[in-house]
């Protein structure tokens, strides 16, 4: 529901309003140019002194087999020897926060028929993040440790604005911090700077057929905004657009 009847959806509401995380790729080819598309316009993302601090690794093809290989072993056989450079969640998570992140194990170990008690189920769904999701393009993006955490909100961005450039061409994608735990095995592979931390890994390609669309519900706005002063510019609005009124008071 993306309209409340008050202002009509622009075409960009609607893209961003169904945008979602896929976990589901039909495999099908995507080529360098609309790729290279995609990151032409990402790269207009706002940036704080327009320092522009992000760096991408897009892999396709072999390369994509060689880091999905590496990956997919290392969590199978050595998941607790590889550790994120930063830390995604608090330790501790507050209200309304800890809730949500319930909701959404519930959601989606549910539509996936896995009992959130089924360790090794969920371990196996997790592995296949490390598969792009079976999707042909994989993005390995990074930033310099050296820049503070201003640069992480237009790293941020940058990342949605891949996602939506992507669902402008049809595609689908799914943004993937689980890719920060592996950087050590990612660094060789890539080639990837020592200054260059790894944030996250984004998938793009079709969805496999059938696949259903967003899954997460959104908090109203009522939990997330709070309107200050709009019914004095109400007011000033109704003035405007009745100038007679004023003209005669
Ligand atoms: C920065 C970031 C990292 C994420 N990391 C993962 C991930 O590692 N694996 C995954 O399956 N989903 C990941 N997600 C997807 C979120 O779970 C998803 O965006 C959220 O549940 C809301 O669902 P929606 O995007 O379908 O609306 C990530 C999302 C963001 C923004």
């Amino acid at each position: 529901m993306i309209g409340d009847g008050a202002a009509a959806p622009s075409c960009i509401d609607e893209i961003i309003a169904d945008r979602f995380a896929c976990r589901d790729f039909s495999g099908e080819p995507v080529g360098r140019g609309t790729i290279e598309q995609i990151l032409r316009v990402a790269r207009f993302a706002p940036s704080g002194a327009n320092i522009q601090p992000w760096h991408v690794y897009v892999l396709a093809g072999e390369a994509r087999g060689r880091v999905s290989t590496a990956l997919r072993e290392a969590h199978e056989t050595a998941r607790d020897e590889h550790k994120s450079e930063y830390s995604y969640y608090a330790s501790d998570l507050p209200e309304p926060y800890l809730q949500r992140r319930q909701e959404f194990g519930r959601l989606f170990y549910g539509s996936l028929g896995i009992a959130q008690t089924d360790i090794e189920a969920r371990s196996r769904q997790t592995a296949k993040n490390y598969a792009f999701f079976g999707a042909p393009v994989g993005l390995i993006v990074t930033i310099d440790r050296r820049l503070q955490v201003g640069s992480w909100l237009d790293l941020g961005m940058f990342v949605q604005n891949v996602l939506l450039a992507a669902a402008g061409h049809g595609l689908q994608s799914c943004p993937q911090e689980t890719f920060s735990r592996y950087h050590r095995i990612l660094r060789p592979l890539l080639s990837i700077p020592a200054e260059q931390m790894v944030v996250c890994g984004i998938s793009i390609g079709r969805a496999r057929e059938g696949t259903r669309g967003r899954l997460m519900p959104r908090a109203d706005l009522a939990e997330f905004a709070s309107f200050v002063g709009f019914e004095e510019q109400s007011e000033t609005q109704e003035e405007r657009t009745r100038p007679w009124e004023a003209e005669t008071s």
